[in-house]
């Protein structure tokens, strides 16, 4: 009996040992794959949902610097054109850059059967599911609109997307895909359920397809992701808790601002794009194919993860909420 308990007790010990090198060699040492794999430089494309701003902007914009032609995915025409731009000035044009627009939102099928069309005809290596919508707000007080709407972006939008370019890259045996995910899609987060619902169903999905599709040559990942400061585009649309943080700016400044554990948009996807094809703070929690890559992020999830107590971190993130509600209707004069 005591040489079993020993047993398990070695065998515990070494899982530890060797999770916490996993994530200390991949998170600061190990690079990702080269982006030449999924056909940088050789005219092959992204394409990025959510592309006019913040973090989808961000993908977009180094992505081109890395050689991928861009096709920039959303709403809004005359940011998407002013991202066009940028892309050719910071290029001097060696990469094409063209907008599609699309409200994921709207069940109007002809802007998604021109986004199929066109991306059917195009060489896609690298596809970024970036699109997402937030609330804040508990469930019942959520408006049917609103939850339709989430669900729609945040669910729907990538499977349709991910529908119409996995074709082409089943064809070319050659794909990059990325589901920009969240830490409330692994840690049920309250005031956020439908989102995290929403975040917890990429990874699910991520995990099932990218084993169907391994043996084409395509990879697919969860972008396992905490805050990110989109410094350069303001304001934030899709996290309640940064326009909560946001709204206190004068009460606490810094909490705006970029720290460890909130990395700009341009910090953040660089992290992404070079540690592709690893798991970072992910690695040895049993969740293939989710990547953690920026270093604070990264070590906050095998925090959690080693903890291992999830009860404790859904009523922390809960009460995290709470107190940010109290204090945002506080300054609007309001009760609780
Ligand atoms: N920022 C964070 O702290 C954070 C943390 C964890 C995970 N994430 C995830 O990261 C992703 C990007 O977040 P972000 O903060 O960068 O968002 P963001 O700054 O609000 O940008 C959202 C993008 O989505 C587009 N979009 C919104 N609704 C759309 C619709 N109905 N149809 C088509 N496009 C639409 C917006 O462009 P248009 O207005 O032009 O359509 C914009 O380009 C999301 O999936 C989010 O859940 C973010």
């Amino acid at each position: 009996m005591s040489y079993l308990v020993l047993c398990v007790g070695a065998f515990t010990v070494a899982r530890f040992l060797l999770k916490t090198l996993l994530v200390l060699a991949q998170t600061f040492v190990l690079p990702g794959k080269n982006l030449k794999m999924f056909g940088a430089t050789e005219g092959a494309w992204a394409v990025i949902t959510g592309a006019s701003d913040g973090i989808g902007k961000e993908f977009a914009l180094q992505l081109a610097a890395a050689g991928f032609n861009i096709l920039l995915v959303a709403r809004n025409e005359v940011a998407l054109t002013a991202v066009a731009a940028e892309i050719a000035r910071n290029t001097a044009s060696k990469v094409e850059a063209r907008i599609q627009l699309v409200d994921f939102a709207k069940h109007d099928p002809a802007p998604l059967n021109a986004l199929r069309s066109v991306v059917s005809d195009l060489n896609v290596g690298v596809l970024v599911n970036n699109v997402g919508k937030a609330h804040c707000s508990y469930f019942v007080e959520t408006v049917e609109q609103e939850i339709e709407d989430i669900v729609a972006i945040n669910i729907g939008a990538t499977l349709r997307v991910t529908h119409a370019v996995l074709p082409g890259m089943i064809q070319r045996k050659r794909g990059l895909m990325l589901n920009v995910g969240s830490f409330a899609g692994q840690v049920p987060t309250p005031m956020l359920s439908i989102y995290s619902s929403t975040k917890a169903f990429l990874t699910t999905f991520t995990s099932a397809l990218a084993e169907e599709v391994r043996s084409h040559n395509i990879m697919v990942q969860n972008l396992n992701t905490y805050f990110v400061v989109c410094v350069f585009s303001p304001p934030f649309t899709t996290n309640c808790v940064l326009m909560l943080m946001r709204s206190q700016a004068t009460k606490m400044p810094g909490i705006t601002k970029s720290s460890m554990m909130v990395p700009t948009a341009a910090t953040y996807v660089h992290s992404v794009l070079s540690k592709i094809g690893l798991s970072c703070g992910a690695a040895l929690s049993d969740r293939p194919d989710t990547l953690t890559p920026y270093w604070g992020h990264a070590l906050l999830d095998y925090v959690i993860h080693v903890i291992g107590w999830k009860a404790f971190f859904i009523s922390y993130f809960h009460r995290i909420l709470i107190n940010r509600r109290r204090a945002q209707l506080e300054r609007e004069g309001k009760q609780q």
